[in-house]
């Protein structure tokens, strides 16, 4: 397939990286960057592209910069092409008047996308056929998993559980390792502790399918120390009431943004 990604900055830049292995041919326009990323072409704008046209265009640019941008390529798709973006909050009705009407998929990666090990969302506008919606799939698989998703809502609440959900964890990781050198750890050996950790952890429980209540029972001995560490985070259901109001916030700012 013949791809072209318009913008290719942090999440553009990061997906290529992955997508490059899918033995498609990509083309990127950014005015801003210097060389041409591995395995891709690079121009610096569309008057460069003359009459190309395209199976794929990747929109990877700012949401604001949408509505400007976007409408002097809707000539270089061809018959059965689709737009995928990556846009956040830029909805398929704005990318569809944006874009001549033609199919969209909407996208939502996260960021461990950057080592292929994100998860991303699919949400495919009306009519977008199989074969646009296997194409995204299989192009975001080269990135990690893929969940499709039924409609914009469904991906506005996938965007406060997984798209900001990284920053959950990095500000988790943050008062932990904090944590731990209050209990008199350097910060170098806290990171190390932390890390390794929840890395250790979430790998175990990926390896199997058990409740994770059962997974947090087996390393639990009736007073022992994590029974009291545990008692301390949750035994009164503060933790729960965080994360609800925490992803409940990040879903209802989605919304603002339609
Ligand atoms: N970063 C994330 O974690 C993340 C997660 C999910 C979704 N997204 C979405 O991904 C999109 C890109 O975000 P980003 O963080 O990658 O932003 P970014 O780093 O600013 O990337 C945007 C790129 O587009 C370039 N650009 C500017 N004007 C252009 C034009 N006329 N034609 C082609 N390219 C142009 C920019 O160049 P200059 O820098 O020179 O202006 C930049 O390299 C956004 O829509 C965002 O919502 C990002």
């Amino acid at each position: 397939m013949n791809i072209l990604m318009i913008g290719c900055g942090k999440m553009g830049g990061a997906l290529l990286k992955s997508w490059i292995k899918s033995g498609d041919d990509y083309t990127i326009v950014d005015p801003g960057l210097e060389s041409a990323p591995d395995g891709a072409k690079l121009v610096k704008s569309k008057a460069d592209l003359a009459d190309s046209r395209f199976d794929v265009i990747v929109v990877a640019i700012k949401p604001q910069m949408i509505d400007d941008i976007l409408p002097a390529y809707s000539d270089m798709l061809i018959e059965d092409g689709y737009l995928l973006s990556i846009a956040a909050g830029c909805s398929i009705a704005r990318l569809k008047k944006a874009f001549d009407d033609q199919p969209v998929v909407r996208v939502m990666p996260n960021l461990p996308a950057a080592i292929g090990q994100g998860v991303s969302g699919i949400c495919p506008g009306p009519d977008a056929g199989d074969a646009h919606v296997t194409h995204a799939r299989a192009l975001m698989e080269h990135a990690g998993s893929v969940v499709v998703l039924d409609d914009e809502d469904a991906l506005d609440r996938f965007t406060a559980i997984a798209g900001s959900g990284p920053g959950y964890v990095f500000e988790l990781a943050r008062t932990y390792v904090a944590a731990a050198m209050e209990l008199g750890f350097e910060e170098a050996e806290a990171r190390e502790m932390v890390l390794g950790t929840l890395a250790g952890t979430v790998a175990m429980a990926k390896q199997g399918d058990e409740p994770l209540e059962e997974l947090r029972d087996s390393v639990t001995s009736k007073n022992g120390t994590t029974a009291a560490g545990l008692d301390a985070l949750n035994g009164g259901g503060d933790l729960d009431r965080l994360l609800q109001a925490a992803t409940r916030a990040a879903y209802d700012r989605a919304v603002e943004m339609r």
